[in-house]
């Protein structure tokens, strides 16, 4: 199709305010998909989306419809709208022209709507801003339009109103998208240039990549060549989403879709790398994607040492359809092999769980996640430590700092005085303009607080104390002096490695306490008596008894002399010590979460 019909756009959004649903009909209204097929949220194609209800990855579908009488191609990109995979978001951006801004009537403007927003923004693409829920009582449809108003330096006129729910209105959102959106201005006869914006790995036909087509054409055959890794291939097959991959004879500047490789290695095609040809190359790759810093870390192993090479394989290949994971190779006397891993979030690393769980089929143990550590040693030394037992003996450390975020959080001023203290509970320190208006009820609450107190359950704290309607975004501002130690758990006399923390030192004692008292709860009672400790160095710092199970051994006795009992007992107790010594406890996945939010 020719590029002036062509408009390609992604839908942004703050969690819940319908950006899935709104998909859903414009999928219905251009008969991409027919009503009688329709499922909800059929763009949130991976069965823990669905369960879950969220959207985890972007998720590209071509759509034709009329406008005016000519036919055109919109191509949507769907986004997940949780903090965690705002790396989604933004490459999903970089391979379109315009964006939805969807708004819901009776929220407001939220936090992510503002961080997404400046995303957009960045980008320079066109946004056009949808008040949505318009069917529900509680709509405050003019109120909100005035706040986007104000944001946007848009006139109400230019907004659409709808339900998504009940496709009021959903043409004109088309209608709008023609208008406003400006279409891609690759030359089809160019040298090929393609983004590689996302990638999957399919067992038969090796990574397939998603592309945004910025210049030239690319069909099944071309001989294809990555300008960052330098691997050439042959294109097995190209075509598009709706949703289902389809094929296509051509793929031309301007058009999203995708291209089946044949690499084998998942090394070989990256995402943020530039697809050309061979014969006839494009002289300057596409600036591609930054690099991403994690959040969050947390080691990864397999509780079966022999599938260390499953685990290997595993996670290249996710990391592959999951751009913002970082993983390099671990070792710890305890577990074995396995992978230090870097994560956006919390959500990030229970959703990287339960995906190496279910699509590979891989049982893991995830150690504590902790942020990086900035050390700085008695030699003048510096380096950062992702993992708790990398902290440097105390006697060689000069200082150790913390990663600090500048967070935002939007709220109705009701909530401002809980907000607060938990700000403060939290160790946050106001910002220069700690109070912003929006207008008169909401306001933009400015704090700077450690990472480390984020990452763990401030999101679900700062929901709770406000009935649900503060949001926030964060983003990292430097490192800065932190006054902490490492804390060990030891079980059954055994340090377990995966539990080790760094923790504030005001705060140990009463950590450990909590921990063990948490643990107690949650191991399995053995057969022996099984002792649980937190250490700090040598000192123990809180301890806790988890009694052993009793056989009564002489039950089958009656009659006979007391000597009899009394071997039978003596027996029992050696068997006890024995099974100690030997006496290794499973600890359960769920103790982990217990020592991080001790
Ligand atoms: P994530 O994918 O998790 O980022 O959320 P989302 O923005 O895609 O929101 P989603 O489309 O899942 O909608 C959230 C909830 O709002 C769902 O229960 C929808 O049924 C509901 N919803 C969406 N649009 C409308 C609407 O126009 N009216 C009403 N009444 N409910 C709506």
């Amino acid at each position: 199709m020719n590029n002036q019909h062509i408009r390609n756009f992604c839908i942004i959004a703050h969690i819940d305010h319908g950006k899935s649903t709104l998909a859903d009909r414009l999928l219905e209204i251009t008969g991409t998909i027919e009503k009688r097929k329709m499922q909800e949220q059929v763009l949130d194609q991976m069965d823990l989306e669905r369960e879950r209800g969220i959207t985890i990855k972007l998720q590209p579908v071509q759509m034709r419809t009329l406008v005016n009488g000519e036919e055109y191609e919109l191509n949507l990109i769907d986004t997940p709208g949780h903090v965690d995979f705002t790396y989604e978001v933004s490459r999903s951006l970089q391979a379109c022209e315009g964006a939805l801004l969807v708004v819901d009537a009776t929220q407001g403007i939220q936090a992510q709507t503002l961080a997404n927003l400046y995303l957009a923004l960045e980008q320079d693409l066109e946004i056009i801003p949808v008040i949505n829920k318009i069917d529900l009582p509680a709509a405050q449809p003019d109120h909100v339009a005035d706040e986007v108003s104000h944001l946007l330096g848009v006139p109400k006129e230019d907004m659409v109103f709808i339900s998504a729910r009940t496709g009021l209105n959903v043409e004109a959102v088309i209608q709008k998208i023609v208008e406003k959106v400006p279409p891609p201005t690759g030359e089809i006869s160019a040298p090929l240039k393609a983004l590689i914006f996302d990638s999957v790995f399919d067992d038969y036909r090796g990574v397939v990549t998603y592309v945004r087509v910025e210049e030239g054409s690319i069909q099944a055959g071309s001989h294809l060549r990555l300008m960052g890794s330098d691997a050439t291939s042959d294109a097995l097959e190209v075509g598009v989403f709706t949703p289902k991959m389809k094929v296509r004879p051509v793929l031309n500047a301007g058009e999203i879709g995708y291209i089946v490789t044949g690499f084998k290695d998942v090394k070989a095609a990256r995402v943020g790398d530039t697809v050309t040809l061979v014969d006839h190359p494009a002289t300057q790759a596409l600036p591609g994607y930054k690099t991403l810093q994690p959040m969050v870390y947390a080691g990864i192993f397999i509780k079966e040492g022999s599938e260390y090479e499953h685990l290997r394989d595993a996670i290249g290949k996710l990391k592959l359809n999951d751009a913002a994971l970082s993983f390099e190779p671990e070792h710890s006397p305890a577990l074995g092999f396995g992978f230090r891993c870097g994560f956006l979030g919390l959500l990030h690393l229970d959703i990287v769980q339960e995906r190496l769980r279910r699509e590979y089929n891989l049982d893991v143990i995830v150690t504590v996640p902790s942020v990086a550590y900035r050390i700085t040693q008695t030699n003048g030394q510096v380096k950062i430590i992702a993992s708790p037992l990398a902290l440097p003996d105390p006697s060689v450390v000069k200082l150790i700092e913390e990663p600090w975020m500048k967070v935002d959080i939007v709220s109705p001023v009701e909530y401002i005085g809980a907000i607060m203290a938990l700000l403060v509970e939290k160790r946050g320190k106001p910002r220069d303009q700690e109070l912003e208006y929006v207008d008169p009820t909401r306001v933009i609450i400015h704090y700077s607080l450690p990472l480390s107190q984020i990452v763990v359950d401030f999101y679900d704290r700062l929901k709770n104390v406000s009935s649900g309607y503060a949001s926030m975004g964060y983003d990292f501002i430097g490192f800065e002096p932190a006054d902490v130690q490492r804390m060990d758990i030891i079980v059954a006399e055994e340090m377990v490695e995966a539990l080790s923390t760094i923790i504030y030192k005001d705060e140990a004692q009463r950590a450990g306490r909590v921990v063990v008292e948490e643990l107690k709860k949650m191991l399995p009672r053995q057969m022996f008596e099984v002792k649980i400790q937190a250490s700090i160095g040598s000192k123990i710092v809180a301890s806790e008894r988890i009694p052993a199970m009793r056989k009564d051994v002489t039950a089958k006795l009656y009659g006979g002399d007391l000597s009899r009992k009394r071997k039978l007992l003596e027996k029992q107790k050696k068997g006890k010590a024995k099974m100690k010594s030997l006496g290794k406890v499973d600890i359960p996945q769920e103790a982990f979460l217990a020592v991080l939010k001790r």
